[in-house]
């Protein structure tokens, strides 16, 4: 766990060009990517940028203190962070792509430093605020995971991020992300959640963008289903050019569930981006 409030970068591999930057979701770190990672071809940089409290970076008190960005949770925090972590390996220009809680971050880095983001790929999320129900149920998840210092408040993800298809046929992947899950701190889990119930609806800076980009969906995802995607594909259509791509027997962990056609998407983003 790094101390100095930066987060924790994971170079996959090195290579030339533009590169291609990761970013998990919640309550899981950079493994997320791993099955991704192993597909994509060509020989551009991918990172994988572990979000605040979770995997080994640092609390998200600790970057907040660090970056000055104020003492409530924040996905601004996390956006700080990521484009700080960015600019300390001289990144300047990227592709950037996120799972849910890492797509809000990727919207939050869009919004606050809109010339770094070359392409964007927005995966299995949403860019509207939570409904009031929603936060009140986060804020009560944050509460009960520090009270009882474990996050077993959380580990029903373990099949809820799941498809139907995938949790009728691959315990495997229950598996790992109950031990994925089982592996995040208690703060880090409530700081997160505190975080994104705090986020305000980012639809307007989606519209807003010009450039290139891809909104991947399973079509099984009961978190941020398929329409929360097409809402996003529309605003990325009003001024750049966006793909919407829809995985078939895939809940919201594409990622994991079915990677080929996430590596697939990704690899033609960033030739799209690279243009
Ligand atoms: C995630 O996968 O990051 C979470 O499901 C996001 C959320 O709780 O909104």
């Amino acid at each position: 766990m790094r101390a100095d409030g930066q987060l924790e970068v994971h170079e996959n591999r090195p290579g030339t060009g533009l590169p291609l930057v990761l970013l998990h979701g919640f309550p899981l770190d950079r493994r997320m990517w791993d099955d991704v990672v192993d597909l994509l071809p060509g020989d551009r940089p991918v990172l994988t940028v572990e979000l605040p409290g979770l995997g080994r970076s640092p609390r998200g008190e600790d970057v907040a203190e660090a970056l000055g960005t104020g003492p409530e949770p924040s996905l601004e925090t996390s956006a700080a962070g990521v484009l700080g972590a960015l600019r300390a390996r001289g990144i300047d220009r990227a592709v950037i792509a996120g799972l849910s809680m890492g797509g809000y971050v990727a919207m939050a880095i869009l919004e606050a430093a809109p010339d770094v983001v070359v392409g964007l790929a927005l995966l299995d999320t949403r860019s509207g605020a939570d409904a009031s129900s929603a936060r009140e149920n986060r804020l009560r998840i944050a509460d009960t995971v520090e009270r009882t210092w474990t996050v077993d408040e959380v580990l029903d993800m373990r099949t809820a991020l799941l498809g139907e298809t995938s949790r009728q046929q691959r315990p495997d992947l229950v598996a790992r992300l109950e031990s994925w899950i089982r592996d995040q701190g208690p703060g880090g889990v409530a700081w997160s959640q505190r975080a994104m119930a705090a986020r305000p609806d980012r639809t307007s800076v989606l519209r807003r963008f010009a450039g290139p980009s891809v909104v991947v969906v399973g079509e099984e995802d009961e978190i941020t289903p398929p329409s929360a995607a097409e809402e996003m594909f529309d605003a990325l259509s009003v001024r750049g050019e966006s793909e919407l791509v829809v995985v078939s027997r895939a809940g919201h962990m594409t990622t994991i569930e079915r990677p080929e056609p996430v590596a697939s998407a990704l690899a033609e983003l960033c030739l799209r981006a690279e243009r």
